[in-house]
C-alpha cells in the first residue's frame, strides 16, 4: 500500500516518512496549482493548511528526509493576502517607549522595583540602536534556513522564505557550532541610505513612483510575490533577538549577540552594556550624534535588561516585554496649512478633530493629517483655517500640531461644534475628562459604523477583507446595522441574486467568496476576542482577559453580570475584587449589560457565533490555576507586581480582598487583618517561600 495519509505521526517510519512526504509535495503543489492557477480550489483553507502541517511536522522528525521540492520551502502565496499565513510558536513583540531621559530612569527603577531590587543594586542595561525597518523571524533546523516570516500582527506572520533567502547577510546555513537544533533569530530587514536612493532613481527612470523612505522601500521589496524582484533590491539585515529555541542560546543579550555573530549574522556595532543609567543615556546621544551619518535609518535606541534570567521573570504585559524599552529620538517638525478641520465621531462617541493641511514631508513621510485631540487643544492653539501650523511626526505617532507660526486676522477661527456632526445630538462631557462625547448612543450612525469596525478589527473578530471601507459600503447599504449582521451577510446577499455582491463594481467573485470565508472562520471565537470586540469603555485586551481568567465561559460571565446590577450581590462584591478592576471597570461593564439594547445586540450576536469556554494557561502542570490567590504583608523576594504576574501565568485569579472564596493567603511579615480575616475563615495561608515551592 502507498497511501499513509491516515497512519499516526509517531507511527511512520523512515520508509513511510519519505513516501509520505513525496505524496504531501506533489498534492499540495496541485492544490496551489488550482488554488492560484485556476481559481478553482478543491478543498477548504483548513483542510490545505493541515497537509502543509502534517508536512512540517514530518519534516522536524525526518530532517534528513526534507526534499528540495518540499512545500515547506515554497512561498505559498495566497491571492487575496498575498502570502500564506503562518503562526508565530512566539509572538513578536512590540516595545513601549521612552521620550526623555526621565522615562529612562523610571524604566529601570521600574524594573528594579519587579524584580524587587534594592535602588542601589546595580542592573545591567544594553543600548543598541533601533533600526527603521521590517523586523523578520528566521528560523534554522539543524542549522539550515528553513522558514522566514513577517511580524504580522505578532501571532501570526507572513511566510516570506524565499525572499529573505535572496538577502546576503542572512545565511543560508548557521555557520561555526555550537547553534541548538531548533533556533529562531530575529532582527530587521533594512534597506541602506544609498541603495534607496539607487533604487528610486531606477523607479524615476522606468516611470514608476518612487519609495518616500528606505522603510516603505524595504517593505515593497519584501513583500513582492516575484523574489527575483526582491533579488534585484538590495536589503540587509541586523539580527537582535529570537523566537522558538530547543536550547538556551546564553545567559546575556551581549552573549547571544555573540553567538549570533560566530554563527554568520550581522549585528550592530554600537552596542554598549552599562550598569548605569547616565552613561547608557551618553550612548543614546552618541547615536543621536552619528545618526545622519549612518548608513542606514534609525529613529531610536533600544534598552534590553542584560540578564536573560531577569528578562525571563520580567515577562511581558500586553504586547511588549517588561524588560526592553524604545527610546525615541525627538520628534521632526515642519511647517505648513491648516486647509480645514473635521469633527470625527468614535466608537464611544468622542469628538476628535483632525486637521487637514497643505500636505508637506515630514521625517520623510508625506504628511496631510494632524490631530488636534480635543476641545482644550483647539483652544490652548487658538488656531484658524488658512493659519500657517508647525507640525511634528514622532515615529509612527500620529503627527500633531505644535502651534500657530502666522495668522491672518482675516482667517475663520476653528469653533468645536456643539451638536453631533453625525446625528446632531447633544454633546457631553464628564466631570475631570477633557473629551466631549455625541449623547447618541446607538442612534448614531458615526457611533455604529465605529463599533462595526472595532468589532471586526484585529485584536477584536480579525475579519480579513472587512475594513473601513467595506463596512461603511455594507452600513450605507443597509445590509449591516449590527455585529450579527456579518454573520447573515452571506445569506442576504445571495437572496439578492441580481444586485449580489459580487456583480457589483470592486468585488469580483473570488474577492466575495474570500470575504464569506474569512467571516465563516470566525463562527467559533475565544472569549477574550468576544468580549473586547463589544467595545465596552474600560474593557480592553487586559482587561477582558481578567474576566475569562475569573468566569470562565460567556455564560457565566452574562449571569454574574447581571447579578452584579445589585451593589449588595456576591456578584458585585466578587468582581470589585479581582484585582485590576476598580469600582470606575465595574460600573462601565455592569452598565453597558443592564442596558436592554446592548443585551440584545450580545444575544443575537450569540446566535450566531458559539464562544469558546476560556482554559486557564497551563492547566494540567500548575497546582494552582484556577485558584484564588490573596497576597498581604511584605514580600523579600518577589515584587508584589512579579506576584501578581507570576499567578496569573500560572492560571490563578488574583483577588485584592479575602473572602469565603479565596483558596490562598500568601501572607509576609506585617500583615494585619487580611490575616486575621482569612485565619478565621479557615484559609490556607503560606509564607512567600511555601508559595514559591508551590510552583
Ligand atoms: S527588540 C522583544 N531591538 O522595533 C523585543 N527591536 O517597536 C523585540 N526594532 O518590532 C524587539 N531595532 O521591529 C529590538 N535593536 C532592536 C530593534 C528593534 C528595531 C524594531 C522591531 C520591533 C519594533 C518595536
Amino acid at each position: 500500500m502507498n497511501n499513509f495519509e491516515n497512519i499516526c505521526l509517531d507511527d511512520l517510519d523512515s520508509e513511510q516518512a519519505e513516501k509520505e512526504l513525496k505524496r504531501l509535495a506533489e498534492l499540495i503543489l496541485r492544490h496551489d496549482k488550482l488554488y492560484h492557477g485556476d481559481d478553482n480550489p478543491e478543498i477548504s483553507d483548513a483542510e490545505y493548511d493541515l497537509l502543509r502541517k502534517r508536512n512540517e511536522l514530518i519534516e522536524v522528525k525526518f530532517p534528513l528526509l526534507i526534499r528540495s521540492d518540499s512545500p515547506s520551502k515554497s512561498v505559498g502565496a495566497t491571492p487575496g493576502s498575498g502570502f500564506r499565513k503562518i503562526s508565530h510558536k512566539k509572538p513578536m513583540l512590540s516595545l513601549d517607549n521612552a521620550f526623555n531621559d526621565d522615562d529612562v530612569h523610571d524604566f529601570a527603577a521600574r524594573i528594579k522595583r519587579f524584580l524587587n531590587l534594592n535602588e542601589i543594586d546595580s542592573i545591567d542595561l544594553l543600548a543598541e540602536p533601533k533600526i527603521d525597518g521590517l523586523s523578520a523571524s528566521l528560523r534554522y533546523e539543524n542549522g539550515i534556513f528553513v522558514q522566514g516570516l513577517t511580524r504580522g500582527d505578532g501571532k501570526m506572520g507572513e511566510d516570506i522564505t524565499q525572499n529573505l533567502k535572496t538577502i546576503d547577510q542572512i545565511p543560508k546555513t548557521l555557520h561555526g557550532s555550537g547553534w541548538p537544533d531548533i533556533v529562531e533569530v530575529r532582527g530587521e530587514v533594512y534597506m541602506a541610505k544609498q541603495d534607496f536612493y539607487d533604487l528610486n532613481e531606477r523607479q524615476l527612470g522606468a516611470d514608476k513612483p518612487p519609495f518616500a523612505n528606505p522603510r516603505n522601500a524595504a517593505a515593497g521589496s519584501l513583500r513582492q510575490l516575484d523574489s527575483d524582484i526582491t533579488k534585484a533590491r538590495t536589503l540587509k539585515f541586523f539580527a537582535y533577538s529570537w523566537g522558538d529555541i530547543s536550547h538556551p542560546l546564553g545567559r546575556s543579550q551581549d552573549e547571544v549577540i555573540k553567538n549570533f555573530q560566530k554563527w554568520g549574522f550581522t549585528t550592530n556595532d554600537m552596542i554598549l552594556v552599562s550598569n548605569d543609567v547616565d552613561e547608557i543615556i551618553a550612548h543614546y546621544q552618541l547615536i543621536a550624534q552619528k545618526r545622519a551619518s549612518l548608513s542606514y535609518d534609525i529613529d531610536g535606541v533600544v534598552y534590553k535588561v542584560n540578564r536573560l534570567d531577569y528578562q525571563e521573570r520580567l515577562g511581558m504585559v500586553a504586547r511588549a516585554p517588561r524588560w526592553a524599552i524604545a527610546h525615541k529620538f525627538p520628534a521632526e517638525r515642519a511647517q505648513t496649512i491648516l486647509n480645514d478641520v473635521d469633527f470625527q465621531v468614535g466608537r464611544t462617541g468622542a469628538i476628535t478633530p483632525v486637521a487637514r493641511l497643505e500636505p508637506i514631508t515630514v521625517g520623510g513621510v508625506v504628511v496631510s493629517n494632524a490631530t488636534l485631540h480635543n476641545a482644550d487643544e483647539i483652544e490652548r492653539l487658538g488656531i484658524s483655517i488658512g493659519d500657517d501650523v508647525i507640525i511634528q511626526r514622532a515615529g509612527d505617532v500620529i503627527p500633531q500640531i505644535v502651534k500657530v507660526a502666522n495668522s491672518n486676522p482675516n482667517n475663520k477661527k476653528v469653533i468645536f461644534p456643539d451638536k453631533c456632526p453625525s446625528c446632531g445630538s447633544h454633546l457631553v462631557r464628564e466631570e475631570d475628562e477633557v473629551v466631549w462625547r455625541c449623547s447618541g448612543g446607538l442612534i448614531c450612525p458615526a457611533q455604529r459604523v465605529e463599533r462595526l469596525r472595532h468589532f471586526v478589527s484585529r485584536n477584536a473578530f480579525d475579519i480579513d477583507g472587512l475594513g473601513k471601507k467595506q463596512i461603511e459600503y455594507f452600513f450605507n447599504q443597509g445590509m449591516i446595522n449590527s455585529p450579527a449582521d456579518i454573520f447573515k451577510l452571506q445569506e442576504f446577499d445571495n437572496a439578492r441574486a441580481l444586485t449580489s455582491l459580487k456583480n457589483c463594481e470592486g468585488w469580483g467573485d473570488l474577492s466575495v467568496r474570500n470575504l464569506w470565508a474569512a467571516i465563516e472562520e470566525r463562527r467559533i471565537i475565544a472569549m477574550d476576542r468576544f468580549l473586547f470586540s463589544l467595545g465596552i469603555r474600560h474593557l480592553g485586551q487586559q482587561n477582558a482577559r481578567l474576566m475569562c481568567l475569573n468566569y470562565l465561559t460567556i455564560e457565566n460571565f452574562l449571569n454574574k453580570l447581571e447579578q452584579a446590577q445589585d451593589q449588595q450581590s456576591d456578584a458585585y462584591i466578587n468582581l470589585l475584587a479581582i484585582d485590576g478592576v476598580g469600582e470606575k471597570v465595574a460600573a462601565s461593564i455592569i452598565d453597558f449589560f443592564a442596558e436592554p439594547q446592548n443585551l440584545q445586540v450580545v444575544k443575537d450576536l450569540l446566535n450566531q457565533v458559539s464562544v469558546d469556554e476560556f482554559i486557564p494557561p497551563m492547566t494540567d502542570n500548575s497546582n494552582i490555576a484556577g485558584k484564588i490567590i490573596v497576597f498581604t504583608g511584605k514580600l523579600e523576594k518577589l515584587s508584589r507586581q512579579e506576584a501578581k504576574a507570576s499567578a496569573e501565568a500560572l492560571g490563578a485569579k488574583v483577588s485584592s480582598s479575602i473572602s469565603a472564596k479565596t483558596d490562598i493567603l500568601v501572607a509576609g511579615p506585617g500583615a494585619g487583618s487580611k490575616l486575621k480575616k482569612a485565619n478565621d475563615l479557615a484559609i490556607k495561608i503560606l509564607s512567600e517561600e511555601e508559595w514559591l515551592q508551590l510552583q
